[in-house]
């Protein structure tokens, strides 16, 4: 099978992607997958233009010509996307929604109601892809952080999508943060393992892989006395 892994952080070192290598790590612990990893960073992806070329000229082609195309081919012969960002102002960092706006040449113009939401009809079959969003941020767990989020990835890609949050990310870069960021990345490591034997992560699975490392109390006075 193959997997695409979108890595939409603009860091060298990205603290989400310590968990999404951990998770790529049990995936494939089998050789089972072929693993592409994109650092969108490193792309030229301009923004959409919203000049509906690519509905209104029915070969789906966008009119810009930069990575995107590229990237599209990749995204749409792959088994399994997995998108690893993290949370900027409560959404997904700009490139990377750059990126996901391009992503409209998969669907028609046609619009129609379907599960309480109206989508537009696919141009390209994506159905039985699997998608994976891990998504890191700075702040401790709080009620709604990820909400702005949850409801843009679900209503732009489905309800079929797993997402996981993840608080408290900036530690798994800390050496001095291992025996707290240690469990958790091989909790990674491990649900990695099991959606390669089963295409899927059970919602208690999920639920350990969005505990925090730490209580929010304490994450919040460590992070005031740095400086
Ligand atoms: C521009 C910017 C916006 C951010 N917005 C949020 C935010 O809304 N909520 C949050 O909890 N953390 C926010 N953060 C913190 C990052 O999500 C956090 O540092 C994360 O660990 C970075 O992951 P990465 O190393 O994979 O890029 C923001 C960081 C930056 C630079």
């Amino acid at each position: 099978m193959k997997v695409l892994v979108i890595n939409g952080s603009p860091k060298e070192i990205s603290d989400t992607m310590v968990l999404t290598c951990s998770f790529l790590e049990g995936l494939n612990k089998n050789n089972n997958f072929e693993i592409k990893i994109i650092h969108l960073i490193k792309k030229n992806i301009k923004p959409c233009l919203g000049c509906f070329k690519c509905w209104k000229n029915e070969n789906g082609k966008c009119i810009q010509s930069d990575d995107q195309e590229e990237i599209m081919n990749e995204y749409i012969s792959s088994d399994i996307v997995i998108y690893s960002f993290p949370l900027y102002s409560y959404a997904m960092p700009s490139h990377l929604k750059a990126f996901v706006d391009r992503l409209i040449p998969l669907n028609k113009m046609t619009m129609k109601e379907k599960d309480g939401r109206i989508v537009h009809l696919p141009r390209v079959d994506l159905s039985k892809q699997k998608k994976i969003f891990i998504c890191g941020c700075g702040f401790p767990n709080f009620e709604g952080n990820f909400d702005g989020l949850d409801f843009m990835l679900k209503n732009k890609f489905g309800k079929d999508i797993l997402p996981i949050y993840v608080s408290e990310c900036p530690m798994l870069n800390e050496k001095e943060a291992e025996p707290l960021t240690k469990p958790l990345i091989e909790k990674f490591r491990k649900a990695g393992e099991y959606f390669a034997a089963n295409l899927d992560i059970p919602s208690n699975i999920k639920k350990e892989l969005e505990t925090p490392m730490l209580d929010k109390e304490t994450y919040i006075k460590i992070v005031n006395s740095l400086r």
